[in-house]
């Protein structure tokens, strides 16, 4: 009889433990299956975006520069590569920008009419129109290359638009096209 009754007793003492702790244990279980979440949103947070910039010499390069020796802050994200003309970017230069690791791409030309070789950004905007439709049918995101004409005594133009193309890229977050190359079957 005792010996039932000290049952008894473990019974509700068990019973009384699993009303005590099984809410603490839900909650737990259910921080693990947020954690995930939790730490790509961190992963997010820390994105710093890789931009590659293609800049004509004659009108941006010059821009950039004097949004450099003016002291003008902008992000520090972008990479520049200087080019004769705008009309010189090949659409395979683009595309290797974003094959090797870059987020985004800005593509910056003399304001049309001042290109110093004619007819060079004419030549580099229907490019451009083409390859936005082009890196969407890759998967790229069409925001991720941009075009914009900065003259050389636009530094200040310039930093902003480093600044805004960077913010847009952040809230994009990484381009996915070298994944999407992985699993592509190579010939
Ligand atoms: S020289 Fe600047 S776009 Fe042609």
């Amino acid at each position: 009889m005792l010996f039932i009754m000290f049952l008894m007793r473990l019974l509700i003492i068990i019973i009384d433990f699993l009303f005590l702790f099984y809410p603490v244990i839900l909650v737990r279980n259910h921080k693990n299956d947020l954690q995930p979440d939790v730490l790509l949103k961190d992963q997010n947070m820390d994105f710093k975006p890789q931009i590659v910039a293609f800049l004509c010499k004659w009108c941006s390069y010059t821009g950039a520069d004097l949004a450099g020796t003016s002291r003008m802050e902008y992000k520090p994200n972008v990479r520049v590569v200087m080019v004769m003309c705008s009309g010189r970017i090949e659409p395979t230069f683009i595309l290797n920008a974003f094959l090797k690791g870059a987020d985004g791409v800005l593509v910056c030309g003399c304001h049309p009419g001042d290109c110093h070789y004619q007819e060079g950004n004419y030549r580099c905007l229907r490019r451009f129109l083409l390859l936005q439709k082009y890196i969407q049918q890759m998967g790229i995101e069409s925001e991720r290359l941009k075009l914009e004409w900065i003259s050389a005594s636009e530094g200040k133009q310039y930093a902003e638009l480093i600044n805004g193309f960077t913010g847009t890229i952040s809230g994009l977050g990484p381009c996915k096209i070298r994944e999407t190359m992985k699993v592509i079957p190579q010939t």
